[in-house]
């Protein structure tokens, strides 16, 4: 049985969160075995801990990110915890191979509707950061789980709030068939 992490990159996951909290929490009870990793809870003053994080990735087999898109990319915790954990030795340079053949997967959330992603700008846009870091550090890209239009605006829209709450209940499962696909 493959080992999974799966990381959560929203800053306030428990204090401001809808569709990622309702998703890590949905794939906590899915996947009683995996790793969650919320660096929101660890990290509310940004410092990472390097050395155990980097523990974390070593021992997994399959890596998520569950994040929710800011200003087109991820928010700015994952970001930094990328920085600091990513470094020469460990991901990358010639003595760099903890990550060589682990699986990346990514699974994000917007608050634009998926329609607003089209051929102009399209969704894989959001990615390439990843898909380039999956690349340099030897990781196997495996592609993303997305859920748009889960608006932070209509949280109190009891009707929208509940339309929210499907398609993020529906996003856990789907990126459990995805998870489940990869072990
Ligand atoms: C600082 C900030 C920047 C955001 N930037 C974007 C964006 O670039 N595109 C987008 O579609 N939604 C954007 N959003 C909306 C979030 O993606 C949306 O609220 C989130 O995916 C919902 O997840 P949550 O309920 O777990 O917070 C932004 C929200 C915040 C707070």
């Amino acid at each position: 049985m493959k080992k999974v992490l799966i990381i959560s990159g929203h800053p306030e996951l428990r204090d401001n969160s809808f569709a990622n909290k309702i998703i890590m929490e949905d794939l906590a009870k899915l996947l009683p075995d995996a790793v969650i990793d919320d660096l929101s809870a660890l990290y509310p003053d940004y410092k990472i801990n390097v050395e155990a994080e980097q523990k974390k990735l070593t021992n997994a087999d399959i890596i998520v990110l569950q994040f929710p898109i800011f200003w087109y990319s991820c928010p700015a915790l994952l970001a930094k915890w990328m920085e600091d954990v990513f470094v020469r030795g460990f991901s990358h340079g010639s003595q760099g191979k903890a990550l060589v053949g682990k699986k990346l997967l990514l699974s994000f959330t917007t608050g634009a509707p998926e329609s607003a992603y089209d051929a102009a700008f399209p969704v894989d846009a959001l990615t390439g950061r990843f898909v380039q870091t999956a690349g340099l550090t030897g990781m196997i890209y495996e592609g993303y789980v997305y859920t748009g239009g889960v608006s932070y605006a209509d949280r109190t829209d009891p009707t929208r709030a509940t339309a929210m709450t499907e398609v993020s209940h529906a996003h856990a499962k789907r990126l459990l068939e995805k998870i489940t696909s990869l072990m």
